[in-house]
């Protein structure tokens, strides 16, 4: 979703908010700008629709050392040029990520007959209002107009009034600001805070910063002065590395037997682990929130809690869960699950939960994420930066991690050896590297199905679970209408769409319901359905009803579902790849959801 950048200091500004800008191309956008104070003390802005790269020939027309920049996802108004940020009311111009709610009741406030907004957006209304509580200080513009918004931003202003500084506040969406003694830099998320900062600022809700050259000052919403910490700054090297290796989905997807491998070593070195243990001993009820991909490994962690600790365990989507009027219990724990730790709704329901004095527990890809900063115990998955929209790596870090804590929480309620369940996992990297080296075969049977209209992905129990998460990876890159069932739904209503030629796509690894599943193969087959059976138990290998069969290595059941995605990656991967859309960047999603 919409990205922020921001700098001060004695270098060319729209360079580095440009470089900036590329960092944050991944979370999804639709158009770009950067806004710049001039040596002369104007603010010059060039926005356009499109990519970062649409604005590159203009930056020749940028010149000085104080910027922001913005590329945007829309929610308010259409993408377009005059929509696209910063916003410029007379001396401010500002970047805005998030939702003002209340926009429309100020934006009557601050209009008048012969002054009318410029863009059909929500975030000019910030600008207007900088431009309207200014009485001669930036700091008390700034607070005063925070205050009157209801809904969720960061923004990042800057003033041709007030040019040695920009200033910054949040509430609900994340802004970091890197520092390195003589030059500041401001970003959505550390990756883009250029390679020059070394460490960082993590702004939480209700603060405003100045940030100025030589540092940055923090204030709370009252304008009290707050003594913040800075981290050290995480760099990966994945980032630039697209370019060499192909799409990113596709590096990310190969990478998933070292990030087995690395999410185990990391789950012992977590520093919460023993008090979670004494924790695991008194719960009673678990709940998993999240959403999208990270809901559908705690459809599966789910599955396996409750199979493993008979712990009551439900998972339910964050954007419901938040609405739903939850009744929490006592020596309840909810787990809430986001690769990126800044889903807005997943957010909303772990403040929820804390509201109701509910421990929670975070499953999350990121370190310094806000989920991070919310949550009583945080296991991190050790997917390393995922750039593709398409969660594929980190997917399978959950679904480990799952497994890990259901252990974990038997270990300390029954005091079994541990051990035995993490033998299993020590093959994984194998198993999903054997996997992996069938690319070309998952590759040449996604071509049988190039034009192909409607999916069904079918299974029961775990392998429902990754039905689910099959036809989520196939429509959002591919663009492919599909549906994860449940394989025993089916003739309840939905078997009224399979005809001649529909694509079924069955998984059978459970060897205790696969005599179920596959009635609903033959069911669906009889009525003219093509069926690829994904599948690890032997007696179902080349069955007369299936007209695919992709064999996958058997594991403990509970892995079960990190081998058998596998496949279904690919195939989306595939298919998006030859339908000639870039699978990195499917059309209206954002890596990085952060609106509600
Ligand atoms: O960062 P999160 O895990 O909280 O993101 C949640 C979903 O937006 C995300 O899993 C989404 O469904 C994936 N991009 C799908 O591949």
């Amino acid at each position: 979703m919409c990205g922020i950048v921001g700098y001060i200091g004695d270098n060319d500004a729209s360079d580095i908010l440009f470089k900036g800008l590329k960092q944050l191309e991944y979370r999804g956008y639709d158009s770009v700008g950067i806004a710049v104070l001039s040596k002369d003390n104007k603010i010059d802005i060039v926005k356009k629709i499109g990519r970062v790269n649409a604005i590159k020939d203009s930056l020749c027309d940028l010149h000085g050392n104080i910027g922001i920049g913005h590329t945007r996802w829309a929610t308010h108004g259409k993408p377009s040029d005059m929509n696209a940020h910063p916003h410029k009311k007379n001396h401010f111009a500002v970047v805005h990520n998030g939702i003002i709610e209340n926009f429309e009741t100020l934006k009557k406030q601050l209009v008048t007959s012969d002054e009318e907004f410029l863009s059909e957006t929500d975030s000019e209304t910030i600008a207007w209002l900088l431009d309207r509580n200014d009485n001669g200080d930036i700091l008390n513009a700034v607070k005063t107009t925070v205050a009157m918004l209801r809904g969720s931003f960061a923004i990042a202003v800057i003033s041709d009034k007030y040019p040695d500084a920009i200033i910054c506040a949040r509430r609900n969406n994340p802004l970091v600001i890197g520092i390195n003694g003589e030059e500041s830099f401001i970003a959505s998320d550390s990756p883009a805070l250029s390679r020059a900062a070394t460490e960082m600022f993590i702004m939480q809700d209700d603060e405003i910063a100045v940030v100025k050259r030589t540092g940055v000052v923090f204030f709370d919403e009252n304008l009290n002065l707050i003594n913040k910490h800075s981290v050290p700054i995480e760099y990966t090297e994945e980032m630039e590395d697209s370019d060499v290796n192909g799409y990113f989905m596709n590096k990310e997807i190969m990478q998933i037997p070292e990030t087995i491998e690395a999410t185990l070593k990391g789950f012992f070195e977590t520093k919460c682990l023993d008090e979670f243990k004494q924790l695991s001993k008194t719960i009673k009820k678990i709940t998993i929130v999240a959403c999208g991909t990270a809901y559908h490994s705690g459809v599966v962690g789910k599955r396996i809690i409750e199979s493993m600790t008979r712990i009551p365990c439900q998972a339910i989507i964050a954007s419901e869960f938040r609405y739903s009027e939850p009744i929490f219990s006592q020596d309840e724990l909810v787990i809430a699950v986001s690769q990126s730790g800044e889903t807005a709704d997943t957010l909303s329901a772990v403040k929820l939960a804390k509201d109701n004095n509910i421990p929670v527990l975070v499953i999350t890809n990121v370190k310094y994420s806000s989920i991070t900063n919310k949550a009583d115990y945080v296991f991190q998955t050790r997917a390393k930066s995922e750039i593709a929209v398409a969660a594929t790596k980190s997917y399978c870090a959950q679904l480990e991690t799952f497994y890990l804590l259901s252990a974990t929480i038997k270990e300390a309620r029954e005091n079994i050896d541990i051990e035995q369940y993490i033998k299993p996992l020590k093959t994984l990297p194998a198993l999903t590297s054997e996997i992996l080296s069938h690319r070309e075969d998952y590759k040449k049977l996604t071509k049988h199905f190039m034009d192909v209209k409607s999916v069904f992905f079918i299974g029961r129990q775990l392998d429902y679970a990754i039905a689910l998460e099959g036809s989520l990876k196939l429509k959002e890159i591919s663009y492919v209408h599909s549906e994860g069932y449940p394989a025993g739904e089916l003739k309840h209503g939905t078997i009224a769409l399979i005809e001649n030629g529909t694509l079924v796509v069955a998984i059978i690894t459970q060897k205790d319901i696969a005599e179920k599943t596959y009635s609903a193969i033959c069911e669906v087959r009889s009525r003219g359905a093509t069926i690829v059976m994904l599948t690890s138990l032997d007696e179902y290998m080349n069955k007369e009803e299936v007209d695919f069969t992709l064999a996958i290595p058997k594991t403990d059941d509970f892995l079960m579902p990190i081998l058998s995605v596998i496949p279904l990656q690919c195939f989306a991967y595939e298919m998006s790849m030859l339908k000639g859309y870039n699978p990195d960047k499917p059309r209206n999603l954002a890596k990085s959801v952060t609106v509600e």
